[in-house]
């Protein structure tokens, strides 16, 4: 698709937007006297007077928004505003007061003979048009389809823990919203704005493109660099950012990365000569060597190491991979050896496996029974949860210092897989056990608290998602 778009002048168009002079020739409809006819020709039969209409009342409106879009490679592929934003009269996403812009009469795109509908909401649907590829690979993620996993198992959402306020500000901007329309047919301002990696959206597709190339440059260059994941990878409970950042590889970056090309063109951004150590799209997403680029973040993953005991992905029962694990290790140890040895390389996932394995047998599986012989006796009841003392404990083993523990050992971060990861879940389980010892011993039931605040949000399973119920 990108090879059948041709550029019409597209260098003159930027020109023509970039130039306040130019511009204004443009707008008047009337050549200045030193700008040859021939370009502007060219710039009228690029593309239609509506999509002109769009860039020029936005470059007043928005000059943040403008600029952004004149230095993306869309500007330069003469792709507009029209081409993402355009909608259908009765989609249910169409932004209708934007219609009145064009009865305000308050500059000269403000009129009638402009008027387009428009939606302020851009899908992988939209993007879909141009990027089939990337789309599909992206729409069978545990990205897109997050939300449908965290309903599936979450605590927080299924026993309404939390209120809906709590879940916007946080669960819903790095997992997403569903979207939903006011009673004035506006977007609700509980879910948007929004760029969750998994956001239901009104036409029924799944997610954001845009949780990663932000609007309006639409960069691979900001995608490749460990920030963009940074904003969600973070944190006691997941902290692959902390973690790369300590890793050789973070420091590397970190130390040289002002001169690597990040710039490469698509899928063409090669280890050893467009960089020398690898951000979390390089071993993550980005082609190299024999391995392709992908849009799935589940691909070259061999462990579900956020889940409390670590199962092979294809064995994840919220979201089972569509093939092995050892096919997509395969994968990541190809790029792992754009820059290392075979000998070293399975010599990290012997260490890797290592850690796992005791963390599964030797930390969560005897926590786990205790827990159940503590349900079994009657001394803990099953929903307590969060209102039990003795169960965050539980939970902080697995959910915290135990994913720090594993995911420290997966990408070399020695800080994250001992002081912050095995050697907490020592203290974690020596606390957890001892507390249920002295249930068990005593007969004791265990604390449970009698008020728990803001557990107010809706326990209801989204049904664009699992259907209405009968
Ligand atoms: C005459 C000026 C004008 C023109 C022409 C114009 N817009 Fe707008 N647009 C505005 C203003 C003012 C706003 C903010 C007010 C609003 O949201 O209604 C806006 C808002 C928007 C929004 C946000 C809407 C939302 O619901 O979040 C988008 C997206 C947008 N415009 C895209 C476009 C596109 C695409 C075109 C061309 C088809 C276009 N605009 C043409 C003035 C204009
Ligand atoms: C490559 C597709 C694409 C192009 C081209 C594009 N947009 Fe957008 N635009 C988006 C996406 C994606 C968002 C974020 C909304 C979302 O997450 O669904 C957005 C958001 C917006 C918003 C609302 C955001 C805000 O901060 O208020 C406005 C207004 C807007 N675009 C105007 C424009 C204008 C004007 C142009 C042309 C100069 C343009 N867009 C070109 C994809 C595009
Ligand atoms: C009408 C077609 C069209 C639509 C719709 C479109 N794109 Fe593109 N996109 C292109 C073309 C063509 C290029 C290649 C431009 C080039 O190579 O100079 C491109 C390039 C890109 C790139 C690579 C930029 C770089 O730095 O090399 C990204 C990322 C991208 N698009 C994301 C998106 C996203 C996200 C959306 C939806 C919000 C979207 N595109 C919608 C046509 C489109
Ligand atoms: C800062 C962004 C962020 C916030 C806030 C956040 N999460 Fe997450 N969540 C993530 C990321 C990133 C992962 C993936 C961790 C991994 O795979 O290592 C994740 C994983 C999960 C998982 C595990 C999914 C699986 O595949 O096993 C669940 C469940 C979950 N989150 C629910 C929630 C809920 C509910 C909230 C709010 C109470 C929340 N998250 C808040 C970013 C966030
Ligand atoms: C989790 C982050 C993330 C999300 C979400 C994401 N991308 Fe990307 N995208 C990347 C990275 C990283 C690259 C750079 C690959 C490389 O190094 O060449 C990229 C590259 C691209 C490219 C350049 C061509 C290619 O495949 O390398 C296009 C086009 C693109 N993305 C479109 C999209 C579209 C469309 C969506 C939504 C359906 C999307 N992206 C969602 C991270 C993301
Ligand atoms: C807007 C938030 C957000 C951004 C940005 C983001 N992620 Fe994620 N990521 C998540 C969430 C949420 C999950 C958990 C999905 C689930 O299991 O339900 C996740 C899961 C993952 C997984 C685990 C897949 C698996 O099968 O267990 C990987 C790997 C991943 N992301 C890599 C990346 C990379 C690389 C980037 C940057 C190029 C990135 N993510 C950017 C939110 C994000
Ligand atoms: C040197 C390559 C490399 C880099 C750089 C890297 N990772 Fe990883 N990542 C791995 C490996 C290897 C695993 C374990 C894969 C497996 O399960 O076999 C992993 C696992 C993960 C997981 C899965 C945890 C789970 O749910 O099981 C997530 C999420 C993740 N990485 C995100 C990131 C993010 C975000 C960054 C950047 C801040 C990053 N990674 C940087 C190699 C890397
Ligand atoms: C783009 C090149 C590149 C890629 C890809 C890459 N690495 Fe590295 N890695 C390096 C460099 C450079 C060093 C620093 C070597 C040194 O210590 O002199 C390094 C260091 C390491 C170290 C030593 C860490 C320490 O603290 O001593 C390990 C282990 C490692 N890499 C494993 C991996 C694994 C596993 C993968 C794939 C998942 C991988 N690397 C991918 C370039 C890379």
């Amino acid at each position: 698709m990108r090879k059948m778009i041709i550029c019409l002048g597209a260098a003159m168009l930027l020109a023509a937007f970039l130039a306040p002079g130019l511009a204004m020739a443009a707008e008047k409809q009337a050549p200045a006297p030193n700008l040859p006819l021939q370009k502007e020709f060219r710039i009228v039969r690029s593309m239609s007077k509506q999509a002109v209409a769009c860039i020029q009342c936005h470059k007043a409106e928005n000059p943040g928004i403008f600029n952004d879009w004149a230095h993306s490679r869309h500007a330069n592929a003469n792709i507009t505003c029209l081409d993402c934003h355009g909608a259908q009269e009765n989609d249910p996403d169409v932004a209708k007061n934007h219609y009145k812009v064009y009865e305000k009469g308050n500059n000269q795109w403000a009129t009638a003979e402009y008027r387009v509908p428009i939606s302020g909401v851009v899908t992988p649907k939209d993007c879909s048009r141009c990027h089939p590829d990337e789309a599909k690979q992206y729409s069978v993620s545990k990205h897109a389809n997050t939300l449908e996993i965290i309903w599936k198992i979450d605590p927080w959402l299924n026993y309404g823990l939390n209120s809906d306020f709590e879940r916007l500000n946080g669960c819903f901007t790095c997992h997403g919203t569903v979207l939903k329309l006011d009673k004035d047919g506006n977007l609700d301002p509980m879910t948007w704005p929004n760029v969750g990696v998994g956001r239901l959206n009104l036409d029924g597709s799944r997610g954001s493109c845009s949780s990663c190339h932000t609007r309006h440059l639409f960069s691979v260059a900001e995608a490749r660099k460990p920030d963009t994941c940074g904003q969600c990878h973070l944190g006691p409970d997941h902290p692959q950012w902390e973690i790369w950042n300590e890793s050789k590889h973070g420091s590397i970056m970190r130390s040289q990365g002002d001169s690597w090309n990040w710039t490469a063109a698509p899928g063409t951004w090669t280890a050893g000569v467009d960089y020398r150590s690898p951000t979390c799209a390089a071993c993550h997403m980005s082609g190299s060597g024999s391995v392709l680029t992908t849009h799935d973040v589940t691909e070259r993953i061999s462990w579900e190491m956020q889940a409390p005991l670590t199962v092979r992905p294809e064995n994840f029962k919220p979201w089972p991979a569509k093939t092995t694990w050892q096919a997509e290790r395969k994968k990541m140890e190809a790029v792992c050896k754009q820059c290392h040895s075979e000998v070293w390389v399975k010599a990290h996932f012997t260490q890797m496996d290592g850690a796992v394995k005791e963390y599964n047998e030797i930390y969560f599986l005897p926590a786990k029974k205790k827990l159940e012989e503590l349900y079994a006796k009657g001394l803990l009841p099953r929903d307590a949860l969060f209102k039990s003392p003795l169960w965050v404990e539980y939970y902080e083993l697995w959910h915290h210092e135990g994913r720090r523990a594993r995911m420290g050992a997966a990408m070399m971060a020695p800080d994250y897989a001992w002081w912050h990861g095995f050697y907490e879940c020592k203290l974690r389980f020596a606390a957890f056990m001892e507390g249920a010892n002295h249930l068990i011993k005593t007969g004791e039931k265990g604390y449970v608290a009698p008020y728990w605040p803001a557990g107010t949000g809706n326990t209801t399973k989204p049904w664009q998602i699992f259907g209405k119920k009968k």
